[in-house]
């Protein structure tokens, strides 16, 4: 089966697959989603994304979503169902289908979107070897980018732009400072090999992967500084790296055309990239 779906107590092809075109997520983009990866057919960090959705859903006032237990035994059945051992498991809760209307309808229940597809983690290793580029645009998202919503307009202009440009990922620049990727987490080291990264804040998202680095690096005794850092010093750095589910740590190695340090892989990079996959391959027994 190439993808699996499941759309509120049904699974099946994603093809055939789909929501109410009154669906506030659809509409409103009133919804909130989580991409899990999943490697050896284990769930990577599936607590803290839970955590995370959670959290979501709370701030959004978006009340009726299945509990932990159900969430796991629907996710895991859609796994199964999709014969794939390593993928991303996309979940996505909105706060339901009604006439259209701003205001919280009463008596909605929310719409649950759960789809499994393969992804290539493998993919990663030799973009760690080698490192990838970034281009910088404004950052032009809302205020509360800590919310994983379903409105990435912004993203999909910025991550087509960088796309584009043959660049992997857009940098996010406001009012001088890098807040983070277009769908990644960023970080530069400064002239003292510290790992410098802006805190967590209404500016940026939590990162499910920037939390696992962080306290890896810590365990590690590497010296880590939550503080917002500009965009010449990102140019100036001797390294950047970004973190995701999908990319775990991917070293960027040329910044608007111009080569980082460098220009290749740095050593606290190349360290944090170790320890990253050894985390991966220890929770989930993946062997990529
Ligand atoms: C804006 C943004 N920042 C950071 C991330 C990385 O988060 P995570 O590590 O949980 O995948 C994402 C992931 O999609 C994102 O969209």
């Amino acid at each position: 089966m190439p993808a699996v779906a499941y759309v509120n107590g049904r699974y099946g092809p994603i093809a055939s697959a789909g929501v109410s075109v009154e669906d506030r997520g659809f509409q409103f983009a009133d919804s909130l989603y989580e991409v899990v990866a999943f490697l050896n057919g284990r769930f990577l960090d599936w607590d803290k994304h839970l955590w995370r959705l959670r959290r979501g859903l709370a701030a959004l006032f978006i009340e009726g979503a299945p509990g932990d237990a159900a969430l796991l035994q629907i996710a895991r059945r859609l796994v199964a169902m999709s014969r794939h051992t390593d993928g991303l498991l996309y979940i996505q809760v909105s706060r339901g289908a009604a006439k259209r209307d701003h205001g919280f309808p009463a008596g909605i229940a929310p719409t649950l979107v759960l789809t499994a597809r393969r992804f290539d983690f493998a993919q990663r290793l030799p973009q760690l070897e080698k490192g990838v580029s970034a281009i910088s645009l404004p950052d032009q998202r809302w205020a509360r980018c800590d919310l994983k919503t379903t409105g990435l307009l912004p993203a999909v202009l910025a991550k087509q732009e960088a796309k584009a440009a043959g660049a992997f990922e857009a940098l996010f620049v406001k009012e001088g400072e890098v807040t983070e990727g277009g769908s990644t987490n960023m970080y530069m080291v400064d002239g003292d090999g510290r790992i410098v990264t802006h805190p967590v804040s209404a500016r940026i998202l939590p990162g499910i992967a920037r939390d696992t680095l962080l306290d890896l690096a810590r365990a590690a005794q590497m010296e880590v500084v939550e503080r917002p850092f500009t965009l010449e010093e990102a140019r100036a750095a001797p390294e950047l790296f970004l973190t995701s589910t999908t990319a775990p740590i991917l070293p960027i190695v040329a910044l608007d055309g111009a080569p980082v340090g460098e220009g290749r892989p740095g050593p606290v990079s190349r360290r944090l990239g170790e320890m990253v996959w050894h985390e991966v391959r220890s929770q989930t027994g993946w062997r990529g």
